[in-house]
């Protein structure tokens, strides 16, 4: 059930940076649906192709990797050629594996913090040029991790915590041309790699759904439905904020310990 026209985003065109699987796939998926033009991007060409298909709608599939600053200009500058001027992008390629800091290596370390944070700089800062006026929109997808402290995530709690004041930077920079930039900081979404990662067994979902207000995994159609909002005109207003698609995740742990006796209810 969508609240949004679906028309919506006609005469738009799209970029989603690691939209070749799970949420950003969803975005993409959710963009083509109310009209736009969506290119989508990863590192592997066949994944990306086999993602552009499911889409539809014309979407392209390109294969760049965030961490390399021309490779992904080459990306855009493709989408542009192909599909026409950018009116959105998103940055959503990420990278994880749980281990405590002492089982992680520099190199480990510094992979995810070039997947997550220098790949969301490199993607805004080379597609600015291709964007802005104004009605031009960023996202960022982060994560609850950049507030709240996990162990065995230092390097995505790290990446994310600085993709969070990325954001808010470059919406204070790239404000005055009209340009929009924004996060979204999904909750724990069924059915993505980062799930499968971080909770992969079904006593391991349990025990983080009983400790989320909502009582359950998001879906990554749910995520999508924030991701239109913060592009549309209802958002026109609305820059430098990080919009929580958690079921209140981040509001901490809201399990009843009152056994029963209703106080939380
Ligand atoms: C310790 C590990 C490790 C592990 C990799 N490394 N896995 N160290 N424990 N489980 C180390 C390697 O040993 C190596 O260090 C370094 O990390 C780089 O590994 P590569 O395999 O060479 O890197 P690369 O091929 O670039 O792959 C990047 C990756 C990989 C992040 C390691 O997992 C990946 O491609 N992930 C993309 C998909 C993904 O993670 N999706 C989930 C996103 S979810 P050395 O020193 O040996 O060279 C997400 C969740 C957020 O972000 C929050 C959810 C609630
Ligand atoms: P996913 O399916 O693993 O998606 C990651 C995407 O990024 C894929 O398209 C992947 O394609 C691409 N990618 C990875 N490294 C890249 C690189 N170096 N350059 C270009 N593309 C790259 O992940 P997901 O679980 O849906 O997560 C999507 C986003 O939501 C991430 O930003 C994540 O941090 C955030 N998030 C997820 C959850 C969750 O519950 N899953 C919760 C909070 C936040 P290739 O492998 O082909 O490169």
């Amino acid at each position: 059930m969508s609240a949004f026209k679906d028309n919506l985003l006609a005469g738009k065109t799209a970029f989603v940076a690691g939209g070749t699987s799970g949420i950003n796939l969803g975005i993409a998926r959710r963009y083509a649906e109310l009209g736009a033009r969506v290119a989508v991007c990863g590192r592997n060409p066949e994944k990306a192709q086999a993602a552009a298909a499911t889409i539809g709608h014309g979407a392209i599939g390109l294969s760049c990797d965030v961490r390399d600053y021309a490779a992904i200009r080459g990306g855009l500058e493709q989408s542009v050629a192909k599909l026409g001027q950018l009116d959105i992008v998103i940055s959503g390629a990420a990278g994880n594996f749980v281990a405590p800091a002492l089982g992680m290596s520099a190199n480990g370390f510094r992979t995810v913090v070039d997947i997550d944070l220098n790949g969301t700089f490199n993607v805004f800062r080379a597609c600015y040029d291709l964007l802005k006026r104004p009605g031009a929109s960023l996202i960022a997808i982060t994560a609850g991790q950049a507030v709240n402290p996990s162990m065995f995530q230092a390097h995505v709690c790290a990446a994310k915590a600085g993709i969070n004041q990325l954001i808010r930077v470059l919406a204070m920079e790239w404000g005055p041309a009209g340009v929009r930039v924004n996060g979204i900081s999904p909750g724990p979404i069924a059915n993505t790699e980062g799930m499968a990662r971080l909770a992969p067994t079904p006593e391991a979902e349990k025990a983080i759904t009983s400790r989320i207000a909502l009582r359950r995994y998001g879906e990554v159609g749910e995520v999508a439905e924030s991701a239109v909002f913060l592009v549309s005109d209802s958002a026109r207003y609305v820059t430098g904020t990080i919009l929580d698609c958690d079921g209140g995740s981040q509001l901490g742990d809201a399990r009843d310990r009152t056994q029963g006796q209703g106080l939380a209810g």
